[in-house]
């Protein structure tokens, strides 16, 4: 276990820089996520950390221990890939206890650690079959007890489950989190995909053309995005200009309506973050209506356990709106819309 701090790195490729001058600190033993679009740099970070990439500059450290030009194979880091990179010709057995004879362990230990190792993923019948004659799930359980075998200071892993299909992903996230929990190592997943990002972690941080963006707990993100790129890449919401009319005030659509204006500056392009969950929709003939939009049920999606609404307010903006089990409203039908005070604006 270490506590990994990454200071003033910087990577270029030819004349792209990638990792602009990026600082983090990875608490010991947490489960922590670099979350971002295709191309902003998370394997390019990721592979400094494991030594497979050299930085332009900057230090990477574990604990106190500078390791930025330690080579990867003295590292002692864990890896699975997307791809799992099994050896094709190896047993699973052999797989898995790879990184032990390397380490050139007692061959008695190889066996009752590599076992040990097989039984965490819950594959100790597999140890004779070849990586061909595994499934996918399979295959991505034997990488992770390989890397998990060597008792790494350091797990990393490079989306390993997006090669799965939807219902796999679900269970093997439970496996990997649990495992994570029980051998408390200090993890840095990857991912593209916010629900697994948000699912799975301590801590992430959102990572935008080479930097972080904004790093903190799932439910912080989520609920205190700090910027619009942030606000809508965790959970999708919808951003809203508005014009900032005193604390806790804003006009949206000639409405006056009461939110989180802490962040909000006058004379500044202000947005309002309004997730589609927190709206609530609710009928003309309701009297009292306080912080409600004046809106039109432009389309409706009914999805078993909930619906997703599209609303129009006056001036032609649209809105999505997420409500629990079946909505009776007709399309067409003018409508008011609720809107939490707690929503924030955001002026970034
Ligand atoms: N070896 C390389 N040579 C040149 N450019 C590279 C190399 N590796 C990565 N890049 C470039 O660096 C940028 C970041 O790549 P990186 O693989 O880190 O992105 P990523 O965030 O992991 O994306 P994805 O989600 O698609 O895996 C991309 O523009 C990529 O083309
Ligand atoms: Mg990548």
């Amino acid at each position: 276990m270490s506590t990994i701090t990454i200071q003033n790195l910087s990577k270029h490729f030819e004349q792209q820089a990638v990792l602009q001058d990026l600082n983090l600190t990875i608490p010991d033993g947490s489960f922590f996520t670099l979350l971002g679009p295709s191309g902003c740099g998370k394997t390019t970070l990721l592979r400094c950390i494991a030594g497979f990439n050299e930085p332009d500059c900057g230090r990477i450290l574990f604990d106190q221990d500078d390791i930025t030009h330690v080579p990867a194979h003295q590292r002692n880091i864990g890896m699975v890939f997307q791809d799992y990179a099994l050896f094709p010709d190896k047993t699973v057995h052999d797989n898995v206890a790879y990184g032990l004879r390397a380490r050139k362990v007692a061959p008695e230990d190889v066996k009752a650690r590599t076992a040990e190792a097989l039984a965490l993923v819950d594959l100790s019948s597999f140890g004779s079959r070849l990586p061909a004659q595994l499934s996918g799930g399979q295959r991505q359980r034997v990488a992770l007890a390989r890397a998990l075998v060597i008792k790494p200071r350091v797990l990393l892993m490079d989306e390993p489950l997006s090669n799965l299909d939807a219902k796999l992903r679900l269970s093997m996230r439970d496996m990997i989190r649990d495992l994570q929990r029980q051998a408390r190592i200090t993890t840095v997943f990857v991912t593209h995909d916010q629900e697994e990002a948000l699912a799975l972690s301590d801590q992430v941080a959102v990572m935008q053309s080479g930097s972080i963006a904004q790093m903190g707990a799932p439910d912080s993100l989520y609920a205190l995005p700090e910027t619009a790129y942030v606000a809508d890449f965790v959970g999708s919401a919808n951003l809203l200009e508005v014009e900032f009319s005193g604390p806790g005030l804003v006009m949206l659509a000639g409405q006056t309506l009461q939110v989180d204006t802490a962040a909000a500056r006058a004379g500044q392009r202000n947005q309002l973050v309004l997730r589609a969950e927190t709206l609530e929709l609710l009928p003309r003939d309701e009297q009292d209506a306080p912080n409600c939009l004046s809106v039109t049920l432009a389309g409706q999606q009914y999805l078993g356990s909930r619906t997703l609404l599209r609303v129009a307010l006056a001036g032609g903006l649209t809105l999505q709106v997420d409500a629990p089990g079946l909505q009776r409203y007709q399309t067409g039908q003018a409508l008011w819309l609720r809107v939490p005070p707690s929503c924030r604006v955001i002026c970034r």
